[in-house]
């Protein structure tokens, strides 16, 4: 039994603020009630099993703020993933994240909730396609994002996350680069190294985060004429034309962290809900303007999935990779841990 349960008014504390259209992201004290037992239960297994929650800023916020131990971008949460002591993870997110701590940590159980466990951009590429482009080019050094699968990771040199990638690429000790998978971000890293005149040779695969390619700079234009002192902020799995047009780009961790430090009142950020939501729960004094898109993969996470997990997981639910490969890909995460 928790020493401590959390209570619906605790709970209700911490969501109150969050306000974003759809009725699935708000939330009322009768609400909270409902909420509680199943969280609390959570909790107490969590104690039991000696497991620990780690969740990605998408997540539902009842997932957020009433069962998880460690939030963030992907880039923060496989440190966390690194630094926890327990024996199981439950990694509320989708597979490419669950893989990467599995990767870091081959003794542990990762457990992956999410029913629909994909990602649009992991799912654009696989080891054979990196083979062959490998064979076209030779000479250049592959530069993974982490949204990837662990096959993918291993036939590459080096992984990035959007909290990293200018810098990795920046530093990597080679004029030939190719970044994979995300063409959107592939184009950013290229322009980047244009305005700041690194002179590399940077191609890039052709797929997209299937959220963020939906924003287009009508968004921009359209809260600009309405709140002409917004800041915008966006994500560099955006398309050039927001990301040139952005006053900050970064991972979702570094979104929060300049809406944490901007002065400004009016932010429109152009990412998934789920960080608005945590935006809106933790600086409520600032206003977020403009909307924002929902990725069904992060969101098809529940807490009675998160508990199902925990109590009697599924076969599909373990993360389960091949040692040879395992091997391979945390080379490439190493190699970021280096560069970044
Ligand atoms: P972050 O690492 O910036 O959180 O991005 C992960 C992601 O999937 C963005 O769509
Ligand atoms: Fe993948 Fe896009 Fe969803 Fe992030 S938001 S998990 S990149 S589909």
């Amino acid at each position: 039994m928790l020493k401590t349960q959390m209570t619906a008014s605790q709970l209700y504390e911490k969501l109150k603020n969050i306000k974003l259209g759809a009725s699935v992201c708000q939330y009322s004290l009768k609400k909270c009630e409902e909420l509680v037992p199943i969280i609390n239960e959570i909790n107490e297994l969590k104690e039991e099993k000696n497991a620990v929650i780690l969740a990605h800023s998408y997540i539902s916020p009842e997932i957020i703020y009433g069962v998880s131990d460690f939030v963030g971008d992907s880039y923060k949460l496989s440190k966390d993933a690194l630094t926890t002591k327990a024996s199981t993870i439950v990694f509320v997110a989708v597979r490419f994240m669950g893989e990467t701590a599995k990767i870091l940590n081959p003794e542990k159980e990762v457990l992956i909730p999410a029913v629909l466990d994909g990602c649009s951009l992991a799912d654009s590429i696989n080891a054979e396609n990196v083979k062959d482009l490998r064979r076209q080019y030779p000479d250049h050094t592959f530069i993974c994002y982490i949204n990837t699968s662990a096959q993918v990771k291993a036939e590459c040199d080096i992984t990035v996350t959007s909290a990293n990638v200018y810098k990795v690429a920046k530093d990597i000790p080679n004029d030939k680069i190719y970044f994979l998978p995300d063409k959107f971000m592939g184009q950013n890293l290229k322009n980047y190294m244009d305005r700041q005149g690194i002179k590399k040779d940077i191609k890039f695969y052709s797929g997209t985060c299937y959220v963020h390619e939906d924003y287009g700079m009508e968004d921009i234009l359209k809260v600009k004429l309405e709140y002409p002192d917004a800041k915008i902020v966006s994500h560099p799995e955006c398309n050039s034309a927001i990301v040139d047009n952005s006053d900050f780009v970064g991972s979702t961790e570094q979104m929060l962290g300049y809406m944490k430090e901007t002065n400004s009142r009016q932010f429109l950020m152009l990412t998934e809900c789920g960080l608005s939501a945590r935006l809106q729960s933790e600086f409520p004094e600032k206003q977020l303007v403009g909307s924002c898109t929902m990725c069904k993969f992060m969101k098809s996470n529940t807490l009675e999935d998160i508990l199902r997990c925990l109590k009697n997981p599924l076969p599909k639910d373990r993360v389960i990779l091949d040692e040879p490969t395992r091997l391979r890909a945390l080379k490439t995460i190493e190699a970021m841990f280096r560069y970044a």
